[in-house]
């Protein structure tokens, strides 16, 4: 009893001795690779080398930062890595302070490249109608093994015209194009810097239904554009110049997935191995998670055409490892606590923050202080809630939280953050802080404005004004149910005990399986007022684990 006991208590004491799981699916030196890659929403990839590192963009909306950029060496392991557009610059809804919220507008498909000739990462997306564009320098990116030591973005006057779902191809004579359009695809040719259009013409017109997402490759002479016809097939159309004519072929069409109830592997793109080895990285619709990443190899025929690898038919649930290193990237499970002088790529707020309304502590016990960034009742309308993507199939949150500094009328805790939400937190009334779980936040599919503001729905202790810390535990199944009447729970719970027992409170939760909302169910803190600015709380930890 005694020696458990002690077990017990030193785990507690010590929230970084963490079991580091085998979180990914694999270890590097593993033979074969499972699909997803990386069970986290990171939709509309694009993936791409420069030299032993594949580098992988995904979009995320109002979430900001927006547009992560993750970095692997193998293709399975995936680690985030910077932002591409550190601040949505997109118009004052992105701020969320006054003038309306942008949920679910902001990045959708958009494209990253490197270009070796002037050292620099160029991101784009049509977002608002125009076409915007981030570049940093890539520090020698291409003479150090693609490694980069310094991400700097800045932003670029936009390209007055949208280019819609797009991709950048930096051509083998240096020309940057983009490839762009809906059913009609387009190709811009750039200016010699790649920041303004110098011509743009359609060059594949489809009919009969829908194509979007391309991507750009040139590849032994030929131009390839990748597209989808969302979301259950991918073609390929290839063309000896970059104007066209473009002939197309299937590469996929309704293939059975690698999991269930999630979908038929679409959009993203191909990337090729230093030993030309070709990958085609998709994702799945794996509804309440999100959209995931699945590799599979692709072969070519001897006429030069892109072939999928399949398992009898079907994109294959494992595959031969794409590449043998022993370099590794940090693992997406663990514990935070928030040591460093920025937060890490893992955290992306719901809007722009406030950024006069959070800091971090540095120093040796770390920690993120969140003052109350606005007055309001409704959690969609407050800002600075900082989300976290939950890792599938099923996993858990906790963060932990001091909550000594907070104010009468505050509202803080821990949220699965979606159009469909809920949360477990305190409420502070006068001098009594509530342990609450709250469900019934909503925001209408037809315009994204609030509809549900919550109901309590179940009360768990008061903790004094003398009580310092809380810990607050989200666990998610984000098993794909996408298609299905099947509502996969989340559960909700509380520690008073320095995480050392922990306490369930209110019913299940079942997550919408819905697509409208695109971005996934996220782990999330948050911390608003309802009556006045004052208050603060303080992030100390949060750790993602499997369970
Ligand atoms: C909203 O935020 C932006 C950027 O921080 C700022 O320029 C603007 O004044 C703010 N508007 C209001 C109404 O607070
Ligand atoms: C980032 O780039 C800007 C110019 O765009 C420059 O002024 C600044 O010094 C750079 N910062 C770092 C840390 O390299
Ligand atoms: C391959 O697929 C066919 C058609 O779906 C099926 O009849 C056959 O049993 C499958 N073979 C294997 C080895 O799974
Ligand atoms: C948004 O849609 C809801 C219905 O889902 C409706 O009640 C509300 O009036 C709409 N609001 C706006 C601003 O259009």
């Amino acid at each position: 009893m005694k020696g458990l006991y002690q077990v017990a208590a030193a785990l507690a004491a010590s929230p970084l001795v963490l079991s580091v799981p085998n979180t990914n699916p694999l270890t590097p030196r593993a033979t074969t690779f499972n699909n997803p890659v990386l069970w986290q929403d990171h939709p509309d990839l694009d993936v791409f080398r420069v030299g032993d590192v594949f580098y992988y963009s995904s979009s995320t909306f109002a979430y900001s930062p927006g547009a992560p950029v993750l970095k692997s060496y193998d293709l399975v392991n995936w680690e985030p890595v910077s932002h591409s557009v550190p601040e949505l610059n997109f118009g004052s809804k992105y701020n969320l302070n006054g003038t309306g919220s942008a949920y679910v507008k902001g990045i959708w498909a958009s494209s990253l490249r490197y270009r070796a000739s002037n050292d620099k990462f160029y991101w784009m997306g049509c977002v608002e109608g125009k076409t915007h564009i981030w570049t940093s320098p890539g520090n020698g990116a291409a003479k150090n093994k693609g490694e980069v030591s310094n991400w700097n973005w800045t932003s670029n006057p936009p390209i007055n015209s949208c280019y819609y779902d797009c991709g950048i191809l930096v051509d083998d004579d240096d020309t940057m194009y983009v490839v762009y359009g809906n059913t009609d695809i387009s190709v811009a040719q750039l200016s010699a810097d790649g920041l303004k259009q110098v011509k743009s013409q359609s060059v594949y017109k489809h009919s009969g239904e829908t194509i979007e997402g391309s991507r750009m490759y040139k590849i032994n002479g030929y131009y390839y554009i990748f597209v989808t016809r969302p979301a259950s097939a991918e073609y390929v159309l290839r063309s000896k110049s970059v104007w066209g004519p473009y002939t197309m072929k299937t590469i996929l069409s309704n293939i059975k997935g690698p999991l269930s109830s999630a979908g038929v592997a679409h959009q993203g793109g191909i990337v090729g191995t230093a030993d030309n080895k070709w990958y085609y990285a998709a994702f799945l619709d794996a509804y309440p998670g999100g959209r995931i990443p699945v590799l599979a190899p692709i072969t070519w025929t001897s006429d030069g055409w892109p072939q999928l690898v399949t398992d009898n038919g079907s994109w294959g649930k494992s595959y031969p490892m794409p590449v043998q290193t022993t370099k590794t990237v940090a693992s997406p499970l663990g514990t935070d606590e928030f040591k460093g002088t920025s937060l890490s790529h893992e955290w992306e707020w719901n809007h722009n923050p406030d950024k006069t309304k959070f800091r971090l502590l540095g120093g040796a016990d770390g920690g993120l202080v969140l003052q109350t960034a606005d007055v309001t009742n409704d959690l969609f309308a407050a800002r600075n809630t900082l989300t976290h993507r939950i890792m599938g199939p099923k996993s858990s949150g906790t963060f932990r939280l001091d909550i000594s500094k907070m104010k009468d009328g505050d509202r803080a805790g821990a949220v699965l953050f979606r159009d469909r939400a809920a949360y477990i937190g305190i409420h502070k009334d006068g001098e009594t802080s509530t342990i609450v779980m709250v469900n019934g936040l909503t925001l209408s599919e037809d315009n994204w404005s609030t509809t549900g503001r919550g109901n309590v729905a179940a009360r768990g202790p008061n903790v004094g004004a003398g009580t310092g810390e809380v810990w607050f535990r989200i666990t998610a199944d984000i098993t794909p149910a996408f298609g299905t009447n099947t509502e996969r729970t989340t559960s909700f719970a509380y520690s008073i005990d320095g995480g050392r027992t922990y306490a369930n409170l209110g019913p299940a939760f079942g997550m919408s399986n819905s697509w409208r909302y695109f971005t996934g169910y996220r782990f999330g803190v948050f911390n608003f007022a309802t009556k006045a600015k004052g208050g603060e709380v303080t992030v100390k930890s949060f750790g993602m684990q499997l369970v």
